[in-house]
């Protein structure tokens, strides 16, 4: 342990890389360095790599999590106008393809008495962002000021914007530095850097859904489960009550992927529910009900989930959602206009099944791989993408298919993209004789 008054991140890192136990005070200090830059790339990222060999206690994790989201603002909705313990309640994905249930649940939760200030992120690699999608409404500005956002938390109930440089800037510089040195994959590293950005938000309950299968950041099921656990624990140990979904990602959630195409999904969602897709009707509500009775804005999970599914089928958010679009620039007429406001790529065609069968297995990441070649992802943070190319009416598992029946429709901007999309989304889908059912989507429930 490093001396008071003599900090040396060597120490620091030598503590961690001997299997010890690093003391708060020099947590603290390791990451003031991260922040003001005094500590060096190569030391920050010895530490990772000290980190991702020898992990770290419960109580190292919650240091490092709160000395990150101490690295810059945090939100405090009292100063905002907020009574202290409202239900202030956000939920956070490891990110997914298809996964759009941000922008249907934050109108849900906020039309049964929650209060939503969602922190949402662009995507990076085969997984889509909500940032990105949003941006395919024009005029949606994702970046008000602090007064904006609390106000329209305060008047619509849900306002989703993107991460500002002063939101946790010790885990922008140490993410970027974990990126380039094979140190992401590290449970108390993601659940810190997930954390941070979003307890800075001042939330007083968050709600985690931790996706597993081929189409999520951590395949594996028992990862999947070990990164929840960890998650769980330590936003209880930073007094924050979370619970976390384990859903199913080994498929696209809903029958769109790309960004514009998301868009419409949800407002068809919203307008439409009891045409939607089963699948994403059902994580949305169950992550509704936990968000809804976490926070205390409803009784329990089971009136919670009752109330949502009732403000999903009234309309209620969506005319929130409307709102919410509205108040952060966007247009008044959004539904009602929608094929106005969203442009689609003018290159339609299906990408047929070629044999009958049964849909039995999906290769989501190269679906979602599909979406970048398109130009509506980016394999780098500064690339911009394309919002009006994508996948629609895209097959679920146990679907049954003729040959000559499509499993996707693809929107591209050229034909030779199209085609090349029509390839890689054919060459993802496995067809079966025999016929084959989806598991539950969501999984299991930690920390009810
Ligand atoms: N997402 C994050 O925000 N941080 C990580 O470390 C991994 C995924």
């Amino acid at each position: 342990m490093s001396e008071a008054g003599t900090f040396l991140p060597q120490e620091v890192i030598r503590t961690k890389r001997d299997g010890g136990i690093i003391a708060d005070a020099d947590i603290k200090r390791f990451v003031t360095g991260i922040t003001d830059g005094s500590v060096t790339d190569g030391q920050v990222a010895a530490l990772g790599m000290a980190v991702f060999f020898n992990g770290m206690t419960p109580e190292e994790g919650a240091a490092l999590t709160l000395a990150m989201r101490d690295s810059g603002d945090v939100m405090k909705w009292t100063e905002l106008g907020f009574e202290a313990g409202a239900p202030i309640v956000d939920k956070h994905s490891t990110g997914g393809v298809g996964d759009k249930v941000s922008l249907m649940l934050a109108p849900i939760v906020a039309a049964c008495g929650g209060y939503v200030p969602m922190i949402s992120g662009r995507g990076l690699g085969h997984t889509g962002g909500t940032l990105d999608k949003l941006e395919a409404i024009p005029g949606y500005d994702p970046y008000p000021s602090i007064k904006k956002f609390a106000d329209i938390v305060k008047t619509v109930g849900c306002s989703i914007i993107g991460q500002t440089g002063d939101l946790a800037p010790a885990d922008k510089r140490f993410y970027s530095i974990r990126d380039v040195t094979a140190t992401v994959e590290s449970i108390p590293l993601i659940t810190a850097s997930i954390l941070s950005k979003k307890l800075s938000a001042g939330l007083n309950a968050l709600v985690m859904d931790v996706k597993f299968g081929n189409g999520a950041f951590m395949d594996s099921y028992e990862k999947a489960e070990e990164l929840a656990r960890n998650i769980v624990r330590v936003a209880g140990a930073a007094g924050v009550p979370t619970t976390a979904l384990l859903t199913d990602m080994n498929q696209v959630l809903g029958r769109t992927a790309g960004n514009a195409v998301e868009i419409f999904e949800t407002i068809e969602f919203l307008v439409n529910p009891k045409a939607a897709d089963r699948r994403l009707v059902d994580i949305t509500l169950d992550l509704a009900a936990h968000m809804l009775s976490l926070s205390g804005a409803q009784p329990n999970f089971d009136v919670a989930r009752d109330k949502a599914a009732v403000a999903l089928m009234r309309g209620d958010a969506a005319a929130l959602f409307e709102k919410m679009v509205a108040a952060q620039g966007g247009p008044t007429d959004l539904f009602e206009k929608r094929d106005n406001h969203l442009k689609l790529s003018s290159v339609v065609k299906p990408v047929l099944a070629g044999k009958a069968g049964h849909v039995a297995a999906m290769d989501t990441r190269a679906i979602g791989m599909a979406v970048v070649a398109l130009g509506g992802g980016r394999t780098n943070p500064s690339q911009a993408v394309d919002h009006s190319v994508g996948f629609t009416e895209i097959c679920q598992i146990g679907d049954s298919v003729q040959a000559d029946q499509p499993l996707a429709m693809v929107y591209a901007r050229s034909e030779a993209e199209a085609e090349d999309a029509v390839n890689r989304f054919r060459t993802a889908v496995t067809i079966s004789e025999a016929a084959v059912n989806a598991g539950p989507i969501v999984a299991q429930t930690i920390g009810e």
